[in-house]
């Protein structure tokens, strides 16, 4: 049972019964990405001092404090799950190709695979704006001892035995599931520990903040354009509240919170959409149908889409069920 305050690391093991494969491993793999995860917090936090630690000798050898945060992110993730030899595997956002880790080597017993957006919302670090981390993990499917294949990557969201983020908000918060509901930690800061603040955490089955980067307007397919002006007309509950943060995770952690629907469509630019299929849109699909709410490309679930390519993207429509469906509803009719 889950109770408010009690922290993450005894969190983990009170629900270690409930994963079907019960091993310890994934309660393992969880373990160090709240580890990864406080080391990145750290970095986030002092974004803005970079220059000036810099400047006053804090740069170590390798001039690691004035690396990019995402490349930074994307080593710290990669370092802490290969270091505590848990996984055969991972490919994240920043990596052309996916990362085996002693996967052929047959003393090796590790069935799982991660993937990772190291940090979601990069483009909001200079500007002192919520970022994240974005986390999916699969069991592998071909057999331990053998190297991992890009067949072990490119699962259906479905297969998702785990999926979370960490948002570097106003406080930093790590929200996760393994098929067992939504729950949110809360870092204290002070003593390094999370706290569960956010327990069994659900969409609102409808809301009133759309959010949408309405600057794209004109690229949009019809669908997407009519369920704007929806959004906008004065009509019962309407207009909505528009709101963008150009961060997946902050955007999807707010309407989660809120009720409200994030959509990232195709355009006549980018005409497959912007976000990953892998590392961004089916962890936040399986948080959000865990959590009652949907996600869709606008015509079929997120999860039962087969990926192709490790980068792949997609359309992304997701949040307060009511909503999706709407949206849905506009795209059947009015369409591309
Ligand atoms: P990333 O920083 O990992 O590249 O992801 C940014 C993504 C997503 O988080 C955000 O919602 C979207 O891109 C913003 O894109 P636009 O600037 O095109 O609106
Ligand atoms: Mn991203
Ligand atoms: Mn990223």
């Amino acid at each position: 049972m889950a109770r408010r305050n009690q922290t993450l690391g005894e969190f983990i093991i009170e629900n270690q019964k409930e994963f079907r494969y019960s091993t310890g491993e994934l309660s393992k793999l969880i373990n160090a990405i709240r580890l990864a995860a406080k080391v990145v917090n750290h970095e986030v936090n002092k974004a803005g001092l970079v220059d000036i630690l810099g400047n006053a000798g804090e740069t170590n050898v390798q001039g690691e404090s004035q690396q990019k945060l995402d490349v930074l992110a994307n080593e710290k993730f990669i370092q802490t799950l290969k270091n505590r030899e848990i996984i055969c595997g991972i490919a994240s956002e920043e990596e052309d190709d996916f990362i085996s880790i002693n996967s052929q080597d047959e003393n090796h017993q590790n069935k799982y695979v991660v993937l990772i957006d190291p940090l979601d919302g990069s483009s909001n670090i200079d500007v002192n704006v919520s970022v994240g981390t974005i986390f999916s993990v699969y069991r592998r499917i071909t057999s331990v001892g053998t190297p991992v294949t890009l067949e072990d990557f490119l699962q259906t969201g479905r297969n998702q035995v785990a999926a979370g983020y960490i948002i570097y908000g106003t406080s930093t918060m790590l929200v996760y599931t393994t098929g067992h509901g939504v729950n949110g930690f809360t870092l204290n800061p002070a003593i390094g520990t999370f706290y569960l603040s956010h327990p069994n955490m659900r969409f609102p089955e409808t809301g009133r903040i759309y959010s949408i980067n309405e600057g794209n307007y004109v690229h949009f397919p019809q669908g997407v354009k009519n369920y704007i002006k929806y959004c906008q007309e004065e009509k019962g509950d309407r207009p909505y509240t528009s709101r963008y943060i150009g961060s997946l995770v902050s955007d999807f952690h707010r309407n989660m919170i809120k009720g409200g629907i994030y959509m990232y469509p195709k355009s006549s630019k980018a005409t497959a959409g912007k976000l990953r299929l892998l590392y961004e849109c089916n962890p936040m699909a399986f948080l959000a149908e865990q959590a009652d709410g949907k996600a869709s490309d606008g015509f079929v679930p997120i999860l039962d889409i087969q990926p192709s390519e490790l980068h792949q993207r997609v359309p992304f429509f997701c949040g307060s069920r009511q909503m999706v469906e709407k949206a849905e509803s506009f795209m059947q009719e009015f369409g591309l």
